[in-house]
């Protein structure tokens, strides 16, 4: 959380965003409560991508529109081997919030304020620039309602498939309290900054401000999942967030790194099966494999990110517990920020158009790949749709990383767990 200087100017801006319309209603956060039950009940599949970081400077129709149809298109091979509508949630229209490992950055030999996301400073490298501002917040609410617009003008209601949902990190707790509207009939409280919000890695403290919020507001929502989650931290973490037990409620998102998930997975995924916790598993393969070039470039190997997804896959099938989803940093625009995918980009292509505020995202070919990596492994654990898993006839650029499965896969519907 930033230190704001002036503590009545927050209180001003929060006041302003409480008075203004809800960004979602509260009926489309039931709806995609619903829509993520579902997921449990069937075996189906939620797709979650978007930004790193969101920028009001990108703030554009080419680019919110490039993204949304990204994800549509990804929903469309992934759901094609579900055989069920994917749930799309951008992460769209209110990422502008960035929790920060480090305080400050440096570059050469000025140390400054770390950028903390649109909503809080600004991301030019300038000591005025760095300092939070709370009228960003407001600044935020209206690109958040600028881009929920075009959204729905894209993805109109009533064609019979699942609307398009929002979803940032619920990181600037004063933003978020703003936006909270409580629903008439039940008196629950709702966060309608988005449809689904989820805690962070750094703020997942069972006694922490961000869990005690997420506890409040009624809204589906997820944690992020890091390598230093223990079992019984994380069960008390389900018990806490979702006392009782409904599915839909609770997304748990993993991003272990493809060097750690074989060890660290399975022993959660084993802890919440026998407490009997309702959760979705959805896989982050991007956050635990992050690296640095020799000139001090943020990128992911296209293919630790991919034998991160095929550990998840590879443990869910051992221990019977179904995998629900797919989370991303991608965009629609062709940024080269990542290495490897179908043109195989190497260090040196990544300064042709690296454009990201804070992590590496997907471009459009590369997203579009792993979706239909991700689309054999949902085939093979339908038996009755059952192909042989030949990563290498994917445009000849995915090596083998893991053995063939030898071991039966459980149908995906017998899941201990529900
Ligand atoms: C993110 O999703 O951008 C992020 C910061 O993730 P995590 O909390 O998993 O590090
Ligand atoms: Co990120």
């Amino acid at each position: 959380m930033p230190t704001y200087a002036d503590a009545t100017k927050v209180a001003e801006v929060e006041q302003r965003i409480r008075s203004y319309p809800p960004l979602v209603s509260i009926a489309e956060i039931r709806r995609l409560k619903h829509d993520l039950a579902e997921i449990h009940r069937r075996s189906g599949f939620v797709l979650q991508g978007g930004d790193c970081a969101e920028s009001f400077a990108d703030f554009s129709e080419t680019k919110i529109e490039s993204t949304y149809t990204l994800l549509g298109d990804m929903a469309a091979v992934l759901g094609d081997a579900t055989r069920h509508p994917v749930v799309r949630i951008g992460r769209m229209a209110g990422q502008y919030a960035k929790p920060r490992s480090s305080d400050t950055e440096t570059i050469k030999d000025k140390s400054l304020p770390s950028y903390r996301g649109d909503m809080v400073n600004s991301f030019t490298f300038d000591e005025e620039a760095r300092h939070p501002d709370p009228t960003r917040m407001e600044d935020a609410y209206f690109k958040a309602a600028g881009t929920l617009n075009l959204l729905r003008s894209r993805d109109p209601e009533g064609d019979g498939r699942a609307p398009f949902y929002t979803s940032h990190e619920a990181l600037l707790l004063p933003y978020e309290q703003a936006l909270l509207r409580r629903a008439g009939d039940t008196g629950a409280w709702y966060d309608c900054s988005a449809h689904f919000l989820w805690i962070g890695d750094r703020t997942r403290q069972l006694d922490g401000g961000h869990v005690e919020f997420a506890r409040g507001i009624a809204n589906p929502i997820g944690v992020k999942v890091g390598p230093s989650t223990q079992p019984d931290e994380l069960v008390r973490l389900t018990e806490v967030l979702n006392p009782l037990n409904e599915p839909g409620r609770l997304t748990l998102i993993c991003r272990m790194g493809a060097a750690h998930i074989d060890r660290l997975l399975p022993p959660l995924l084993k802890a919440v099966k026998t407490a009997r916790r309702s959760v979705l598993w959805v896989c982050d393969p991007m956050h635990g494999n992050t690296s640095s070039t020799s000139i001090g470039l943020k990128t992911r190997d296209f293919k630790s990110m991919l034998s991160e997804v095929q550990g998840f896959f590879y443990a869910h099938a051992h221990l019977g517990t179904c995998p629900s989803g797919l989370h991303l940093e991608m965009t629609g625009q062709a940024v080269t920020e990542c290495i490897g995918g179908p043109s195989r980009l190497e260090e040196e292509d990544l300064e042709k158009a690296y454009r990201s505020c804070c992590d590496p995202r997907l471009n459009r070919e590369q997203a579009l790949e792993m979706a239909e990596l991700v689309a054999r492994e949902l085939k093979l654990m339908r038996p009755a749709t059952a192909a042989p898993l030949d990563w290498s006839a994917m445009h000849g650029s995915v090596v083998h990383l893991r053995p063939r499965r030898t071991m039966p896969v459980p149908p995906r519907y017998a899941i201990g767990a529900r």
